[in-house]
C-alpha cells in the first residue's frame, strides 16, 4: 500500500516582537513513497519551513500534515522515525570517523550489525579506503556522499535534503545528486528536495516553485 505524506491547507508565519512574516498560505501537496519533489524559488521564500513542516519537525500555523502508513494514518513520531535528512553543511560529527557517523545512527536503534552496514554503505558510495578518515579530512563531495549515505543506512521511508548541493562544485553536485537519486530509487523511499540546482530539480517527478506564499507546480 502506498505510503505517502499529505499536506492540505498550510498556512504558515512568524511573529518577531513587532513584526510578522507571513510565509505562505493555504498550501496543499502531497509525498508519495517511490517519487522525487523538488522545492525551488528564492532565498527566503519559505522553502526550508516548508521542508521542516512536510518532515514534521515544525508545526504549520494552521492546515494539517499527515503521514499515510501501510494505508493507516499514522502519528508525526513515526513520521519522524521514518525519516532521513540531508543538509547543505553535511552535519556529520567531526569527531568520528567516516564509518563511525555511518555507523552512528543504527547504534543508536540498537543495530547489532551497524558496523557491518556501515562498511557496505561506504563501498556503495565509493569511499572504502576512507573509513578511519574524520570529516576535516574529506573533501566537501566526500562529506555530502558519506552525509546521503547516513541518512539511507535506517531504510526511512522519506528522505528530505535541504540544499543539498549548495556547497558543492558544479561536477561534484552531478555526482552526489546521481547518487541521491539512485539511492531513493533502490530503497523506493519518497524523497523532497529543495534546491536552487535546476540541473538538479528536473530530475524529481514533480517540480514545485515557492515564491510570493504560493506552491506552483513548475514541471
Ligand atoms: N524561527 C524563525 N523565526 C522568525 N523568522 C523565521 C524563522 N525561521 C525562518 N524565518 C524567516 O522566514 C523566512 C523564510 O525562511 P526559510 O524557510 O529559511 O526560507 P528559505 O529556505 O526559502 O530561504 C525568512 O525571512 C526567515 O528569516
Ligand atoms: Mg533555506
Amino acid at each position: 500500500m502506498q505510503n505517502k505524506i499529505e499536506l492540505t491547507a498550510i498556512s504558515h508565519h512568524f511573529e518577531t516582537g513587532t513584526d510578522r512574516i507571513e510565509l505562505f498560505n493555504d498550501l496543499s501537496f502531497t509525498v508519495e513513497c517511490g517519487e522525487t519533489l523538488a522545492i525551488v524559488g528564492p532565498s527566503g521564500a519559505g522553502k526550508s519551513s516548508l521542508l521542516s513542516i512536510a518532515a514534521g519537525l515544525e508545526k504549520p500555523t494552521t492546515g494539517d500534515v499527515r503521514f499515510i502508513l501501510d494505508g493507516n494514518i499514522a502519528d508525526i513520531r513515526t513520521l519522524r522515525a521514518n525519516s532521513g535528512f540531508i543538509f547543505q553543511q553535511f552535519h556529520l560529527m567531526p569527531e568520528l570517523d567516516a564509518i563511525s557517523n555511518l555507523a552512528l545512527p543504527l547504534r543508536l536503534k540498537g543495530n547489532k550489525a551497524a558496523f557491518q552496514l556501515a562498511r557496505e554503505w561506504l563501498e556503495k558510495v565509493g569511499l572504502k579506503d576512507r573509513a578511519h578518515h574524520r570529516p576535516h579530512q574529506l573533501s566537501g563531495g566526500e562529506q555530502q556522499r558519506i552525509a546521503i549515505a547516513r541518512a539511507f543506512i535506517t531504510k526511512p521511508k522519506f528522505i528530505f535534503a535541504d540544499e543539498p548541493t549548495g556547497n558543492l562544485d558544479a561536477k561534484t553536485s552531478e555526482s552526489v545528486t546521481s547518487l541521491m537519486f539512485e539511492c531513493a530509487q533502490e530503497t523506493k523511499c519518497g524523497l523532497v528536495i529543495v534546491t536552487h540546482s535546476n540541473r538538479l530539480a528536473v530530475r524529481a517527478s514533480h517540480t514545485f516553485r515557492l515564491q510570493g506564499g504560493q506552491l506552483e507546480q513548475a514541471a
